[in-house]
């Protein structure tokens, strides 16, 4: 069956330029100076510092949390703590962000970040395999957000555990999902094929409707329907 489209050949979305990300990123919320501090400490790692998100996207899901309402966000993947201090800053103080993480290295940064910030008290740090702390959750539709940001051969598995512990209305993010723009080449290997087949898995979910988004590395946003809300097929 041909699927019609719009003329997909027509790029909307603006080539981005190093002048231009600057602007862009000015036109955010500015970073608070232990958001700041962190991205420091952050790039005094090295190479792996590529793993923060950049402060724009951490406005983003400031922002979500806010709009959503939310009291309980589940992150997959902590790092030094930029994305979870995202979430936490947009919590209300009852609220809280259950992160999990491997790396007690990189989490010790992350835990100094959000006693600064004062949101401590709002963060569970669960470290170990992501896929046994997900599996230990509670089996209630209780998650109002959830955010993949780690291995990338785990996302299918993760997006199956958290899928049915959102609430109806609940948000499930996932980062990185263009990688790089390998993502949409068939032939694409390693970790771009693991995304590549999740992002499938995501347009075939019934459960869920998304967009996948051109922000930073490609963010996917995907919201779960309430219950008996119909799938529009002919609209
Ligand atoms: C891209 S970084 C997360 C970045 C973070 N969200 C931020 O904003 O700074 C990915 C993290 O996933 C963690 N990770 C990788 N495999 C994991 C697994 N199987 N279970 C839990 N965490 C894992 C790594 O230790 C790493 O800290």
């Amino acid at each position: 069956m041909t699927v019609p489209v719009h003329a997909a050949d027509e790029v909307k979305t603006v080539p981005m330029t190093p002048e231009l990300y600057r602007y862009l990123v000015a036109q955010a919320e500015p970073p608070t100076p232990v958001q700041r501090q962190l991205t420091e400490q952050t790039r005094a790692l090295g190479e792996m510092a590529v793993m923060q998100i950049p402060h724009e996207q951490s406005a983003l899901l400031t922002l979500l949390t806010k709009m959503a309402g939310a009291t309980r966000v589940v992150e997959v993947g902590t790092f030094t703590g930029y994305s979870t201090l995202a979430f936490a800053l947009g919590l209300p103080p009852h609220g809280t962000v259950t992160t999990l993480d491997l790396s007690a290295e990189w989490t010790d940064i992350a835990r100094r970040a959000w006693e600064a910030a004062g949101v401590a008290d709002r963060v569970q740090l669960r470290l170990g395999p992501a896929e046994e702390a997900l599996r230990a959750l509670p089996e209630e539709p209780v998650i109002d957000i959830a955010f993949l940001d780690a291995n990338k051969d785990g996302y299918a598995t993760y997006w199956d555990l958290l899928v049915p512990r959102l609430r109806p209305g609940g948000l499930l993010l996932a980062d990185n999902v263009l990688y790089a723009g390998e993502a949409a080449d068939p032939r694409c290997t390693g970790n771009a094929a693991d995304i590549r087949r999740f992002n499938a898995k995501v347009r075939a979910d019934a459960r869920m409707e998304s967009v996948l988004l051109p922000v930073a590395d490609g963010l996917t946003l995907a919201r779960k329907r309430d219950a008996g809300e119909g799938v529009p097929r002919n609209a």
